[in-house]
């Protein structure tokens, strides 16, 4: 990977507002052709803004944006798939009950025919279909299966599989492991890696420590809206991105207070339950006499 070379994708001191709230404040970063770039960070520290504005659903507040080395100013998400930028969401916008070859061409159909005699190339389509999934590892046992019947990794590969074949040059995951268990979660990843030696450039969201450090190339982690700065992996090692992602240092501080409570009953309670016996014994002497 050549790092000299001019980024894909690049964004320069960009910060973003809703309102009073301050969702990304100054972030730089930048993605090459044929590298997985992570981005990583807690509940709400600007991931989603990030990519939403590299798909052009957002414009940003400040800051600047360039693809191939030229400054562009999106106003909706078509103009970034114009540029090939392809997002995958996590919630995909996949019809279910559609079939596979249905969903792959959702928007870009093949059609037979001229005029009123058009209408969609059913064959063609699942022929399609069918060799880019096999091009990709998965072997779908029939292209006009529904969607609906796929598992969640099998639906994000046929999301990731249909922004490749038309020609994504960017392909921008949000969480697409999040609800997978590890074998779907494999799939996914198996993916993601074909996609960079396929010479796109990939930003994959992700939570989990283990799945970002199997594919990432390199690390950009967000903190309420600004950058912690962006390591490769020689700069990360495996354990450091664990402790960085699973908050270790705020487990630590939460167990040293669960223990100072634990410490606190074990003292506290005591001289009342003493006070409450002491007058207990009281009354009961007093009944007695
Ligand atoms: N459309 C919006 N209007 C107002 N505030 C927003 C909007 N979108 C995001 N925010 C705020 O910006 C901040 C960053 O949100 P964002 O969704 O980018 O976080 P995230 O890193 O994707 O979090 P998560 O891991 O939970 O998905 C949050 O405080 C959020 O409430
Ligand atoms: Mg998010």
């Amino acid at each position: 990977m050549n790092h000299q070379a001019t980024p894909i994708i690049e964004v320069r001191n960009i910060s973003k507002y809703f309102g009073s709230v301050i969702a990304l404040s100054d972030v730089s970063m930048s993605v090459q052709t044929g590298e997985v770039l992570c981005l990583l960070g807690d509940n709400g520290a600007g991931k989603s803004t990030l990519i939403k504005i590299l798909a052009g659903v957002h414009r940003p507040s400040e800051g600047h944006y360039l693809v191939a080395g030229e400054e562009v100013h999106f106003s909706s998400p078509r103009d970034a798939l114009d540029r090939g930028i392809a997002t995958v969401y996590q919630d995909l916008a996949m019809i279910p009950l559609m079939s596979i070859a249905r969903n792959f061409f959702l928007g870009s159909e093949p059609t037979q025919g001229w005029g009123i005699f058009k209408r969609f190339d059913a064959r063609q389509a699942d022929r399609v279909a069918r060799e880019e999934m096999t091009k990709m590892g998965i072997d779908i046992r029939n292209p006009s299966q529904a969607v609906g019947t796929l598992s969640g990794g099998e639906r994000q590969s046929v999301a990731i599989a249909r922004a490749v074949y038309f020609g994504a040059k960017v392909l921008i995951l949000d969480e697409p492991t999040a609800a997978l268990g590890v074998k779907q979660a494999g799939i996914v990843l198996r993916y993601i890696a074909q996609a960079r030696s396929q010479g796109v450039g990939v930003i994959f969201i992700t939570h989990n420590p283990h799945h970002a450090y199997a594919v990432g190339d390199r690390f950009t982690i967000l903190k309420r809206g600004r950058t912690f700065g962006t390591f490769t992996k020689a700069e990360l090692s495996r354990d450091e991105m664990v402790r960085l992602m699973s908050g270790a240092d705020e487990l630590d501080a939460l167990s040293s207070e669960l223990e100072r409570f634990a410490q606190e009953d074990a003292r506290g309670p005591k001289p009342e339950l003493s006070a409450i016996e002491h007058r207990l014994a009281q009354s009961m002497d007093e009944e007695e006499t």
